[in-house]
């Protein structure tokens, strides 16, 4: 069952990547066009709402508390979220999108990254975190990944973001990571950065 509430909006420059949005807890499917549309005007946008619910707010999976999460939930969850955008690209005509994920967004786009792939053309993690203790051995090889973490989150430590970055470019991955001054939320600076890298993508 990979059917998610999703909003879908068509591109409107076909040379533009679609973006797969992926929205932090609590947010739904809505939350992130604005976004979307700011860095990349152009682009299809394909945004849909995590099915794990945490005291009535959506998720993309589930976890044990704050920062703690339950991996074999992780692992099914990604690849679920992989067969609807399998489902939707089929569905809408779409290029494999970039995924512009924060917070719990950001942790399934990095999941879906070790677990599948080729589902997603690059990727756009903000205020990112490791999301598998043991991730499996994956080729990411040229994958384009921009992570931007906040130099003071209280949520995800410096140690866990740089862990991450590592572990993306030991697959091969393309990383730029960036420490920003800001703490968990969104900082003007994530969207001039996202902009501009996405600006150069492709
Ligand atoms: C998560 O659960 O994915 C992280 O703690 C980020 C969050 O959603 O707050």
């Amino acid at each position: 069952e990979s059917s998610f509430i999703h909003r879908f909006e068509p591109a409107r420059d076909a040379g533009s990547p679609p973006l797969l949005l992926l929205h932090g807890t609590g947010g739904d499917e809505n939350d992130l066009l604005g976004l979307g549309k700011m860095i990349s005007p152009g682009s299809a946008l394909l945004s849909p709402r995590g099915r794990v619910l945490e005291h009535g707010m959506p998720r993309f999976f589930r976890r044990l508390t704050e920062g703690v999460f339950d991996e074999d939930d992780v692992r099914r969850r990604a690849l679920e979220l992989g067969d609807f955008v399998a489902e939707a690209r089929q569905r809408y005509g779409l290029a494999a999108p970039v995924a512009v994920g924060f917070s719990n967004g950001a942790n399934i786009a990095a999941a879906l990254l070790l677990l599948k792939p080729d589902a997603l053309a690059g990727a756009i993690l903000l205020r990112a975190m490791v999301p598998l203790s043991d991730p499996p051995k994956v080729n990411l090889a040229g994958k384009p990944i921009l992570l931007l973490s906040g130099q003071a989150d209280p949520i995800v430590p410096a140690s866990n973001s740089a862990r991450l970055a590592s572990l993306l470019s030991e697959a091969g991955a393309q990383v730029g990571h960036k420490v920003l001054p800001a703490g968990h939320q969104l900082s003007q600076a994530d969207l001039t950065l996202a902009r501009d890298w996405i600006g150069k993508f492709a």
